[in-house]
C-alpha cells in the first residue's frame, strides 16, 4: 500500500483557477521524492492536499490508503508533517522549545516524551542551542529549522517540505541535503520535497514529477528526467548543470560516464583524465 497516493486530483481555486489537474501521484515507503516545477505549476497546492488542508474539487487523496475524513484528519497530520514554504506560518510560540513541543503535546504525549522528542528534533536539525530562543527574532534558515523540527518531533512517516531551500544560503542548503538523506536513511523515513532549483535534486531524490501548469508532465527516475532538455525547458527549467557538462564534454570526443552528483561527477572525470580520455 502506498503511503500517499492521488487519482485524478484535480482542484480548481476560486474564481475558476486551476490550481490541479487531474494529478495522479505515489509515494511509496522509504522513497525520497523530488516535486518540480516552474513558480505556479501547483506544487503547493498538491502539498497541501497531503494532509487535509485542502479537499479536492474532484478526485481522490489516499493516505496509507483511505481517503481523509473529518475523522481522521489527526491520524492523517500525525502520519503526514508537511512544512511550508513561510515558517512564519507555521511558528507560534514564544520560545522555540514551546514551539516544537506544540505538536506532539497536542498528541496528548506525556511531558517526558514530548521533552525527549523535543530534545531530539533540536539535535536532528542541529538548532540544539536556539532551545531557549524567540522564533521571531532568528534568521531565516534557523526559523525554517524550528518549523522542521516542529514536524519532526511529531515522528510522521511522511515528511513534506515545500520549496524548503527558498531562502537559505549555500552552507544551509548543503545542510539541508544531508539532513534529508540522513531522514531518510536513519529513520527509514518518507521524505517528499518541492523546489525549482533543480542543481540539488539529484543528490536527494530517487523519484521526480515534474509539475507543469497543474499537472504532472513527467515524472521518473534522475536518469529518466534529467537527460531530456526539451522537456525541461519546455516547462521552464534549467538543466542541472552536471549532466549538461558531462554530455558537452562527450559531444567534443571525451570518453566520460554520465554523472548527475558532484561525486559522480568527480569519479567519472577522474577516471576519463586516468585513462587519458
Ligand atoms: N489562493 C489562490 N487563489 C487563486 N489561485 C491560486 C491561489 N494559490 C495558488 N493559485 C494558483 O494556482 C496555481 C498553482 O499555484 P501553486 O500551487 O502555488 O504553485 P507552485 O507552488 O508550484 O508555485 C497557480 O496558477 C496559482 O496562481
Ligand atoms: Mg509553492
Amino acid at each position: 500500500m502506498h503511503l500517499i497516493e492521488t487519482r485524478d486530483l484535480t482542484y480548481v481555486y476560486p474564481g475558476n483557477v486551476k490550481g490541479l489537474d487531474r494529478v495522479n501521484f505515489i509515494a511509496p515507503r522509504n522513497a525520497r521524492i523530488a516535486v518540480i516545477g516552474a513558480n505556479g505549476a501547483g506544487k503547493s497546492t498538491l502539498f497541501k492536499h497531503f494532509n487535509g488542508i485542502f479537499r479536492p474539487t474532484s478526485g481522490s487523496v489516499l493516505i496509507h490508503g483511505e481517503p481523509i475524513t473529518r475523522e481522521n484528519l489527526r491520524e492523517v497530520r500525525k502520519f503526514v508533517g508537511v512544512v511550508f514554504q513561510n515558517p512564519d506560518d507555521q511558528i507560534i510560540s514564544p520560545t522555540v522549545e514551546q514551539d516544537v513541543a506544540f505538536g506532539p503535546t497536542n498528541l496528548g504525549l506525556d511531558e517526558d516524551i514530548v521533552r525527549h522528542r523535543v530534545t531530539e528534533a533540536l539535535a536532528v536539525v542541529g538548532i540544539e542551542h536556539l532551545r531557549e530562543r524567540v522564533p521571531h527574532h532568528l534568521s531565516g534558515g534557523e526559523k525554517k529549522r524550528v518549523a522542521i523540527a516542529g514536524v519532526i518531533a511529531m515522528e510522521p512517516q511522511v515528511l513534506v517540505l515545500d520549496e524548503p531551500t527558498a531562502g537559505l544560503d549555500p552552507q544551509g542548503v548543503r545542510d539541508l541535503v544531508d539532513f534529508i538523506n540522513s531522514l531518510s536513511r536513519t529513520y527509514g523515513m518518507t521524505v517528499i520535497f518541492s523546489t525549482h532549483d533543480v542543481s540539488l535534486v539529484p543528490e536527494v531524490a530517487d523519484y521526480i514529477y515534474v509539475m507543469h501548469k497543474g499537472q504532472i508532465a513527467a515524472q521518473g527516475t534522475t536518469e529518466e528526467i534529467f537527460l531530456r532538455d526539451d522537456l525541461l525547458s519546455s516547462v521552464r527549467l534549467d538543466v542541472p548543470v552536471l549532466p549538461k557538462l558531462i554530455r558537452s564534454l562527450r559531444e567534443k570526443g571525451v570518453e566520460v560516464s554520465m554523472a548527475y552528483t558532484y561525486a559522480e561527477a568527480e569519479r567519472a572525470l577522474l577516471s576519463a583524465y586516468k585513462r587519458g580520455a
